[in-house]
């Protein structure tokens, strides 16, 4: 008998063929979430369950399946997924690390430039017809090159950001809850503790998970320690900021810019104060959106759901001790 799965969003072509070939697979085909109550009723006869990380996947979610055994999570973030509660139910839970570092390094270093140089805002200035003659003062930005950048968080994603900032002649700090001391040479990065790298960077950059340890890491504290220059660039996850906090920093010009990719609530509303602001440039968390690393995601989430379903462990999984036990 087929393996009976649903998938909470159509995923890209060459995924999703993998999973109805091998499944008698229900897709959810809107463009927002399946509310709550559809997912807890759909989950009910599944043996397996691909979402996204826009799905909260829950203990309760997971007894609503009664036949549940593996979750794929369409993301390497899995923080929309309660792990221990899948761990204690023996549920396997699958992921997509590797196949979007370079990705989302390059979405992180676009937000970056685009913020020192004022681009959407030199967009905006052009089309609106404000542009009169070439000006000496005009659109002053922040020099990128021989700047120094902050990585907090130095895992595969942030590895990748001190390789593009190196191009750039950039001196790179970074701070990790576990100190590299394996890549500092290779990579030519320094350690420094967290407060040392607000105060010196010009550009910070947010390379953690979403953790209790990380939920607001930077708050109004860390923004006072940054310079009145410096550029904040989030591309992790949106709580790993205090928005609300940012917000106030932009406004007051504590710090002189913000490039965001997440947001504390997903989708931001469009009134919230923070898109009231000319020093914050925005995109709809799509740091891993290329045409080709979203289709390998996909294929790489059919993999991890299929072998979960077979009783194998999953190339990716996150909770391997809650396989076979
Ligand atoms: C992830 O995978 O966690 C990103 O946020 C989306 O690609």
């Amino acid at each position: 008998m087929a393996y009976r799965v649903y998938v909470t969003r159509r995923i890209p072509e060459a995924g999703l063929k993998m999973v109805l070939e091998a499944c008698e697979a229900k897709v959810w085909e809107d463009e927002v979430p399946p509310p709550r109550d559809v997912l807890m009723k759909e989950i009910a006869e599944v043996d397996g369950l691909l979402c996204l990380l826009t799905d909260r996947i829950d203990a309760e979610v997971m007894d609503a399946g009664k036949k549940l055994r593996v979750i794929s999570n369409y993301a390497v973030g899995y923080d929309n997924i309660d792990i221990p509660a899948a761990t204690a139910r023996k549920l396997i839970v699958g992921n997509t690390p590797g196949v979007l570092t370079e990705t989302t390094a390059d979405l992180a270093f676009t937000l970056l430039m685009a913020s020192a140089r004022r681009i959407v805002e030199g967009d905006k200035y052009t089309r609106a017809g404000k542009w009169r003659a070439w000006g000496p003062t005009l659109f002053l930005g922040y020099d990128i090159h021989h700047a120094t950048l902050g990585l907090v968080g130095l895992g595969r994603i942030g590895s990748e950001m001190a390789k593009r900032a190196k191009g750039f002649d950039m001196k790179v700090l970074y701070y990790d809850a576990f100190r590299r001391e394996d890549l500092e040479q290779s990579l030519g990065v320094q350690y420094v503790d967290l407060d040392t790298l607000l105060r010196e960077s010009d550009f910070v950059s947010l390379h953690t998970p979403l953790t209790e340890q990380t939920r607001h890491l930077i708050g109004a504290r860390e923004l006072g320690m940054m310079k009145p220059t410096a550029i904040l660039i989030n591309s992790s996850r949106g709580p790993v900021i205090d928005q609300k906090a940012l917000y106030e920093a932009l406004r007051d010009r504590k710090i002189a810019h913000a490039g965001l990719d997440v947001f504390e609530v997903e989708p931001i509303a469009h009134d919230d104060p923070l898109l009231s602001l000319d020093n914050v440039t925005v995109v709809p968390h799509i740091a891993s959106a290329s045409h080709a690393t979203r289709s390998k995601m996909a294929v790489m989430a059919a993999t991890n759901l299929l072998a979960g379903l077979r009783g194998e462990l999953p190339p990716n999984c996150v909770n391997p001790e809650a396989w076979g036990k």
